[in-house]
């Protein structure tokens, strides 16, 4: 096992009714309630937050859209600074919480605000946030992670900071009872790659590790197709939203070897072909495996034995066993897994990706070194 700091501050407050308790975890003064494009008045969200709120003086920024552009979020953070804001409650997805976690790292910061993410910096200091959970995939609920876009320049960048952490999450499964399949599809397909980013590497002797990893892949397999078979089934969507959190929370990562290739490479195939967040990771993830093959042959291996119950015990079968039901498994989820499928040119993401690596001088994968050649022989994988 290698070294490791764990730390993870947020009080996860989980369960039917649980907006109540904003009342009191909420502090004094102005509260910024940050929120998407609509789905929170529409499912009745909005008016349980506003009611737990009620005597506080309580400001609005809404209309955050997936993958929240910061050219938008800028404004908040010159509302937060102009009304004096003293906290920011999130509700909505992964993209309205990152855009929460901007804006308040944005306020104190002096200098250009992208550079936060443009530049990977680590904020020093921010407004205090907490969040109300309405669609579980990113984990951003529950980790220091914020995933900002730029429109004008087609960019995508993640960053993170101890004082992005939310003070609290809210995760009521009641909440997403109105989320569309698409979304359903999406967050478990998320929180099943986040999984996979810290495990499918090379073997480091984490045992317990491992297994928190494939109790939770486990889990997705078997609860996520329940939640989309039966929209009203709110035990398999509790069930989901507790393994998004856990799935990067930061502690699956202790001690082991990483490898988020997938999304650092599927950030750019979102910010320049406009695929959903969690569309431009299976085809990416599973010619990842398939490019990778030899040097995740172990890890692949126990994946096929432990989570897909695969019996044979030649690696070769395995790894292929791995690589074709995981593949279905998206499928039947119904999240294609090609980027043709996706009116992606195969040839054209070559050529384009790996051109942003070679301009950014960048390298990915737990051996750091994928980089131009190899995003491209991945692009052609993805087929
Ligand atoms: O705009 P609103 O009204 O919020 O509607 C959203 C949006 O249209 C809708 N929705 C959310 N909850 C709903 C609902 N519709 C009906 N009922 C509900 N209960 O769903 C759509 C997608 O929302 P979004 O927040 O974009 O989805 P998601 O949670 O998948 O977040 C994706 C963003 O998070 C980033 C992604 O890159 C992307 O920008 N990520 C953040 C991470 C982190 N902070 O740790 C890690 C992830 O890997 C990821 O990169
Ligand atoms: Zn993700």
């Amino acid at each position: 096992m290698q070294n490791f700091v764990f730390y993870n501050p947020v009080r996860m407050v989980f369960g039917s009714g649980s907006v109540a308790s904003l009342a009191e975890l909420v502090p004094e003064g102005p509260v910024l309630l940050v929120y998407g494009t609509g789905s929170i008045r529409r499912n009745g969200t909005y008016e349980r937050v506003l009611g737990a709120l009620s005597g506080r003086r309580v400001l609005e920024f809404g209309g955050i859209r997936p993958n929240p552009p910061y050219e938008k979020l800028v404004e908040g953070v010159a509302m937060a600074r102009a009304e004096g804001v003293a906290f920011l409650l999130a509700v909505g997805g992964g993209s309205v919480i990152d855009g929460a976690k901007f804006i308040a790292a944005a306020v104190p910061f002096e200098g250009d605000p992208w550079d936060l993410p443009g530049r990977r910096l680590t904020p020093r200091s921010a407004l205090p946030l907490g969040t109300v959970l309405t669609l579980p995939a990113t984990g951003s609920e529950m980790n220091n992670i914020a995933v900002i876009s730029r429109d004008s320049t087609r960019e995508k960048f993640g960053f993170s900071g101890d004082v992005m952490f939310p003070r609290f999450s809210i995760l009521d499964p009641d909440l997403t009872l109105s989320l569309p399949s698409r979304q359903i599809r999406n967050g478990v397909v998320d929180a099943f790659v986040h999984v996979i980013e810290q495990y499918m590497t090379y073997p480091v002797n984490t045992p317990l590790q491992d297994r928190q990893a494939e109790a939770i892949l486990l889990t997705l397999m078997e609860e996520g197709p329940k939640t989309l078979a039966d929209p009203g089934d709110r035990d398999a969507r509790a069930n989901v939203m507790w393994c998004a959190a856990n799935a990067l929370n930061g502690s699956l990562k202790c001690g082991t070897v990483a490898d988020f290739a997938t999304h650092r490479i599927g950030h750019d195939l979102t910010a320049l072909y406009g695929l959903e967040h969690a569309e431009s990771l299976g085809s990416l993830m599973l010619a990842l495996w398939q490019h990778e093959r030899q040097r995740k042959g172990e890890k692949l291996a126990q994946y096929a034995s432990r989570v897909l119950g695969a019996r044979e015990t030649s690696r070769e079968t395995l790894v292929d066993r791995a690589i074709g039901e995981t593949r279905t498994f998206f499928e039947s989820l119904g999240m294609p897994t090609r980027l043709t499928d996706f009116g992606v040119d195969p040839e054209d993401a070559a050529r384009q990706l790996g051109n942003r690596c070679r301009q950014r001088g960048a390298t990915y994968g737990e051996h750091d070194d994928i980089g131009p050649e190899e995003i491209a022989q991945l692009m052609r994988l993805c087929g």
